[in-house]
């Protein structure tokens, strides 16, 4: 890694404590639908969710560890931690659970398209270990993604669907 640009390492390392912030705002909003969902699912989402943080625990850790084994420094403030580039969703009705389903599920897809945006930065310096850190990341957020929207049972769409959609129809 030694001939790359001292520019795009900070490119790399700045994108490694973003995915870190961002992952820790998606694990939080994870909770607060652990917590508040309210319906004929709270408790198959209940344990679902639950689930999603296990996981999500070990793996902020992870990648909050690979930063400092590569000598990036994590936030040192709760405030700088979770500073983060996504929405937060909008729990104000709670028996709306399809909603809130599928807004977290959009949710944690973002996250995934984040953490596969770093692995192609991290491919392009050489970094294997961010690269390899990053697409583990990004495949457990597609199947968390993937689990939340098989439980709902109506034909839903975001806005990327309504885009594919009429991309395949022109
Ligand atoms: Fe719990």
């Amino acid at each position: 890694m030694d001939a790359v640009n001292s520019k795009d390492r900070k490119l790399v390392n700045d994108l490694v404590i973003q995915v870190l912030r961002d992952s820790m705002f998606v694990l939080e909003q994870t909770r607060l639908v652990h917590w508040g969902i309210n319906g004929s699912k709270f408790y198959q989402i209940h344990l679902l969710t639950g689930d999603i943080q296990d996981e999500m625990h070990a793996g902020v850790d992870t990648i909050a560890e690979h930063a400092r084994s590569i000598n990036i420094m994590t936030p040192l403030s709760v405030n700088n931690l979770f500073s983060t580039r996504i929405q937060e969703i909008n729990m104000s009705n709670p028996y709306d659970e399809d909603k809130i389903i599928l807004e977290l599920s959009v949710v944690h897809d973002m996250l995934a398209s984040l953490f596969e945006e770093l692995a192609k930065y991290a491919g392009m310096i050489g970094d294997d270990l961010t690269q390899d850190m990053a697409a583990d990341r990004g495949r457990e957020h597609k199947k968390h993604q993937w689990h939340l929207r098989s439980t709902l049972t109506y034909n839903y769409e975001t806005d990327e669907d309504v885009k594919q959609n009429e991309e395949s129809k022109s």
